[in-house]
């Protein structure tokens, strides 16, 4: 096998509670990238549609991730990429990520699986360091494990894989402006008070604990945000409007994907995940913005291969 066509999964990251330690992969959007082995070596980016990206290696956060994989392993040949991008960058929903972890997960299968995910999720995070400033794991590790994860620590990098409860279904809407995590991590406090810590561990807690029991009203209540959200909100029109209309519609609860500006809301089961697709086109609509919409059910696979 010297080729391979996979589809990498958009991921909502921080999941309103767990800032930089939580993620969930999509199922219903995402890239598609072919890798392929070849003699030459170093890696070259061939093909890139989609977006607007660069194409030097070094640049590219799957030619960053890769390199580091090819770093660690002894391989004397090389790989192209070709990357059709389907997530925006700059939407909030994992586009370097998807990248960054498709490249590396795609080189292990050709490479005859020599790394854990566990390392390929170190890889992966050197693409992330590239796109915002800082090498974070809560897109790349559900996007390279499937379902729900919980970064418990990072150093030394320690990921947890949560189950999804099976009803459960995301609602993503993305206004059509970039953010750059790069600048929506810059807003950010630095420090927190230990009021606001006990409020945020708790729905951290209770979030992860909702999705173990399968507990949708848990899960819901858990959605809660102290410490990001009230910051980053600023940057996104109409999200205090998406969030009463959401819960309006029946959501468990929702808030900003990723550094935004998506706008998350889960729910219990496929019907109610539209009709809250229809109340944040709402608000849109009214506002003015346009925008991209997913349901997704949750992709307990993570990066995989496609015929
Ligand atoms: N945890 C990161 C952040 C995710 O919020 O900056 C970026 O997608």
């Amino acid at each position: 096998m010297n080729e391979l066509k996979i589809f990498c999964p958009a991921t909502i990251a921080n999941i309103s509670c767990g800032f930089d330690v939580l993620g969930v992969a999509l199922d219903s959007v995402g890239d598609e990238m072919v890798i392929r082995k070849v003699g030459e070596k170093g890696i070259r980016i061939i093909k890139l549609e989609g977006q607007d990206l660069p194409m030097e290696t070094e640049k590219n956060v799957a030619g960053v991730a890769g390199l580091a994989l090819m770093a660690d392993s002894g391989y004397n040949g090389g790989f192209e990429i070709e990357i059709y991008k389907k997530i925006k960058a700059g939407s909030g929903i994992g586009s370097s990520a998807a990248s960054s972890a498709g490249a590396v997960w795609a080189m292990n299968e050709l490479l005859g699986k020599p790394f854990s995910k566990l390392e390929l999720v170190k890889f992966a995070m050197e693409g992330e360091r590239l796109a915002s400033g800082v090498a974070h794991a809560d897109n790349v590790a559900p996007a390279l494990l499937g379902g729900f994860t919980l970064v418990r620590s990072y150093d030394p990098l320690d990921v947890i894989t949560i189950p999804a409860p099976k009803a459960l279904y995301a609602t993503v809407i993305h206004p059509q402006i970039e953010v750059k995590t790069s600048d929506s991590r810059k807003i950010l406090k630095t420090n927190i008070t230990m009021e606001t810590g006990i409020k945020q561990w708790g729905n951290l807690g209770g979030l992860v604990a909702g999705l173990f029991k399968e507990d949708y009203d848990l899960i819901g209540r858990s959605l809660v945000d102290h410490i990001v959200e009230p910051i980053r909100s600023i940057l996104i029109p109409g999200f205090d409007e998406v969030k009463q209309a959401v819960i309006d519609a029946g959501a468990l609860g929702s808030g900003i994907s990723g550094s935004g500006p998506s706008i998350f809301a889960f729910s219990k089961g496929i019907s109610n995940a539209q009709a809250v697709a229809k109340a944040m086109e709402g608000v849109y609509n009214t506002i003015g913005i346009d925008y991209e919409i997913h349901v997704s059910k949750v992709n307990v696979d993570g990066v995989k291969k496609v015929p």
